[in-house]
């Protein structure tokens, strides 16, 4: 199904690998980003048109270097490397590399000298730095090609074997030509034609796909969330009713989401999409628990047992369809971090049912260019655009032990919320806002009559990865809004609260 050009981008665990790999796709071109320890056999076996070395944290003459088979540099692929990078090749080729005399951080003016790299580019020009260590000589076939007032080697190549080496990061705004260098790499080094827009993505994809499945069958598990929405347009464009869609409402549901789902793909796009209704199985088993983490167990668990009963009355599946992206590949295969919460999706799925082979259509896409494909097969913005929403849904929303009517007042609050934010045009600059049932009860006064109710508090953070993120800024007009309409539509809310923390040191979600 890959039938495009790749460059391969090598972690070498700097803070802009995503960027790098990110900025060579908007320039036309697919990139996989792999970790530096990958094997030349896989590289050789992936055949890039070009190779970047990323930055990273090491030092090239420490002890815990992160290096290269140096026949990297015999296998006849353009390269460029960046920062770390750039020392690397320099070390790996026969340079030498040494501790900087003068640091350098933030932006530098420098000179480039004329070379495939910085054809068409000012040649007295700024660009962004940061390091410790620099190139200090370089292999003879080398020839210096740029450098600042404090290193004279900011930049080193080889017109012919087309390995570059850039101390610099081309890839932040702040290098003036930063992008141009990165598509004379490409275009002018690496030969590349361009070949990946989100439109031939789509093409090539709907077309391999048919020609993988043939006649066969195809089960997917639609949460309603972008990523497996997207992923089953895909596949129902590709072999129509040959798949089947199962959308299993667990009863933690925001309000009238399920009927949009089932509005969208099995009324309108007409999938064969199965809701299989199992809210009270749910509700049951949560009932009087109250720990976060024994709430997502059961709910995990839970799911699997409905899918696999749901499964076992289908018999053989021959393809099961997941909506992997690439931030979940990466995630599960470079990851070590602590757990501070098992997130699961669907996860588990593949072990209770018979299927031959797993498809995962966007595996090598990022959430955004998810998005895009999302528009190209006419999906509505109001699905391609969805907030994320966790598997666990509203579980995890309501503080401590869960029941029909606390899910009802969240729904109707929380439904307020987004409306107001809809209504104000804020629903593009926020990562993800919803309301929050605190489990607090406070006293209030209404018509002159004491309350003892509920406090709802609303949460809303900006954020690019849901890493890290901020509270949102919601104007005071819009937050005294959605407040205002809480306490006097939902009935048993007395209070509002804004919850102003960031992340770290809190979490998005409460629970
Ligand atoms: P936290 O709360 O960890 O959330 O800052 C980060 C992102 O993950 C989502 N989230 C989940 N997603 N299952 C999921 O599928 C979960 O159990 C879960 N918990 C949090 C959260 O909505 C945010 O986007």
């Amino acid at each position: 199904m890959e039938n495009h050009q790749t460059i391969i981008v090598l972690d070498f665990g700097g803070q802009y690998n995503q960027l790098i790999a990110r900025r060579v796709r908007d320039l036309g071109v697919y990139t996989e980003l792999l970790p530096y320890s990958t094997p030349i056999q896989k590289i050789k076996e992936i055949n890039p048109i070009g190779i970047i070395l990323t930055g990273g944290p090491n030092s090239v003459f420490s002890t815990n270097a992160l290096v290269l088979d140096s026949e990297i540099l015999n296998l006849g692929i353009p390269m460029l490397g960046i920062c770390y990078g750039a020392q690397l090749l320099a070390h790996l080729s026969g340079g030498n590399v040494s501790t900087a005399k003068t640091k350098e951080y933030g932006k530098v003016d420098i000179s480039y000298k004329n070379c495939k790299l910085f054809d068409s580019i000012e040649k007295q020009n700024v660009c962004w730095m940061s390091h410790t260590d620099y190139v200090s000589s370089i292999a003879s076939g080398y020839e210096i090609l740029a450098s600042t007032k404090d290193c004279p080697i900011a930049a080193y190549g080889n017109n012919n074997t087309g390995i570059f080496g850039v101390q610099f990061h081309p890839e932040v705004v702040h290098t003036v030509d930063g992008i141009k260098m990165l598509k004379n790499f490409l275009y002018k080094i690496c030969n590349a034609n361009g070949d990946w827009t989100i439109s031939s993505f789509v093409k090539n994809m709907v077309e391999g796909l048919k020609a993988k499945i043939g006649d066969k069958k195809v089960l997917c598990a639609m949460s309603g969330g972008v990523d497996s929405a997207v992923a089953a347009t895909l596949l129902h464009k590709a072999v129509g009713n040959q798949l089947t869609c199962v959308f299993v409402d667990h009863g933690l549901l925001r309000k009238y989401e399920a009927d949009q789902v089932m509005k969208v793909f099995a009324e309108d796009l007409k999938m064969n999409l199965i809701k299989i209704d199992a809210a009270d199985r749910f509700l049951s088993k949560l009932a009087g628990v109250f720990e976060p983490e024994k709430k997502r167990k059961i709910i995990g668990s839970e799911f699997i047992r409905v899918f696999e009963e749901f499964a076992k009355g289908i018999g053989k599946v021959d393809f099961l369809v997941q909506g992997t992206i690439y931030p979940d590949v990466v995630e599960s295969g470079f990851g070590n971090a602590a757990l501070i919460k098992s997130h699961h999706n669907v996860g588990g799925l593949p072990s209770v049912i018979d299927f031959k082979e797993i498809i995962e259509p966007l595996r090598d896409l990022f959430k955004d260019e998810v998005r895009k494909v999302g528009f190209e097969l006419g999906l509505d913005e109001s699905i391609v655009m969805r907030q994320p929403f966790p598997g666990p849904g509203l579980a995890i929303r309501i503080i401590g032990d869960i029941t029909k009517e606390k899910l009802d007042i969240l729904r109707d609050a929380d439904f307020i919320m987004r409306e107001e934010i809809a209504l104000n045009n804020l629903n593009k600059e926020i990562w993800q806002y919803f309301a929050v049932y605190t489990n607090l009860r406070s006293v209030g006064v209404m018509g002159d009559m004491r309350t003892y109710d509920n406090a709802i508090a609303l949460r809303a953070v900006t954020s690019i990865d849901a890493m890290t993120a901020d509270f949102a800024r919601i104007p005071y007009p819009v937050l005294a809004k959605i407040s205002n309409r809480i306490v006097n539509e939902v009935s048993g809310v007395n209070r509002v609260l804004y919850d102003i923390t960031s992340k770290p040191p809190a979490t998005i979600e409460l629970e």
